[in-house]
């Protein structure tokens, strides 16, 4: 695996914005190695985005999932819909999911839990808001939120991580390279803690304001494992731009 970019689309494009995204995508993507990409569109668009990414190796799926399976559930998709649609991972535990829709370290326990299960690689969010790292609490929240969201896990099971911080996304703020290099060495040091050896297959991403401009320096960092990005993923050009600078400072560090 090199260096990895996932897109978190929010609630932007429908199912004709996602196909026009990769039709782009595909004539630009000579040279690319699909499987250090993914893709989370919104839950509408996720059928057309299972036939353009289909065994492509291209990782994707959903932006939230619920845990159970099936019954009577007004308004929720299970594991098991989302599996039957081709996807391979989903992410859980977005900040936005927490702060807006009151998602409780609890749920994001069973929401990992019932896609390992289902062989579906979660992405879980971790991440302190701009009054928890002013008061100092950022290493507690970001490892809380990491055990509480592990509660339960088997260490045979993949996940991705990414950290977050609440005051970087969408806010054109962007963490610097120290402070994302510190948050993900004591996310790095918290994995060994919970997962031993098994730890070293989780790939951390930075997630947060990440641009073209601003990618290199993060992608310097040796613990930031690639990007979880956001606005900058709706654009074809600007999501290339950010893989390649992500994949040239690792090659020259
Ligand atoms: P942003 O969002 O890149 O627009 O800041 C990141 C995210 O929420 O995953």
């Amino acid at each position: 695996m090199g260096f990895i970019c996932a897109g978190n689309w929010k609630l932007n494009k429908g199912p004709k914005e996602a196909n026009e995204f990769f039709e782009d995508f595909q004539a630009k993507a000579q040279g690319l190695l699909l499987s250090d990409f993914a893709i989370y569109p919104s839950a509408f668009s996720l059928y057309t985005v299972s036939q353009e990414l289909r065994e492509k190796g291209f990782n994707w799926g959903a932006q939230n999932i619920y845990w159970e399976s099936s019954g009577a559930f007004t308004g929720e998709n299970s594991v098991e819909i989302l599996k039957e649609m081709g996807a391979t991972q989903c992410l859980v535990g977005h900040s936005e999911r927490r702060a807006l829709f009151g998602e409780t370290n609890e749920q994001t326990a069973q929401k990992m839990l019932a896609l390992a299960n289902q062989g579906i690689t979660p992405v879980l969010c971790v991440g302190e808001t701009l009054q928890e790292r002013k008061s100092g609490q950022t290493n507690a929240v970001i490892t809380s939120q990491l055990r509480e969201a592990l509660k339960g896990w088997n260490a045979n099971n993949s996940f991705w991580l990414a950290y977050e911080p609440v005051w970087a996304i969408g806010t054109g703020e962007v963490a610097t390279p120290q402070q994302a290099e510190e948050a993900h060495q004591v996310l790095r040091a918290e994995l060994e803690k919970l997962l031993a050896e098994k730890s070293k297959k989780t790939p951390i991403l930075y997630g947060g304001s990440v641009k073209p401009e601003n990618a290199f320096e993060l992608a310097k960092m040796p613990n930031v494992d690639g990007f979880l990005i956001g606005g900058a993923s709706l654009k074809v050009d600007f999501f290339r731009q950010i893989y390649q600078q992500g994949t040239k400072a690792k090659q020259s560090s």
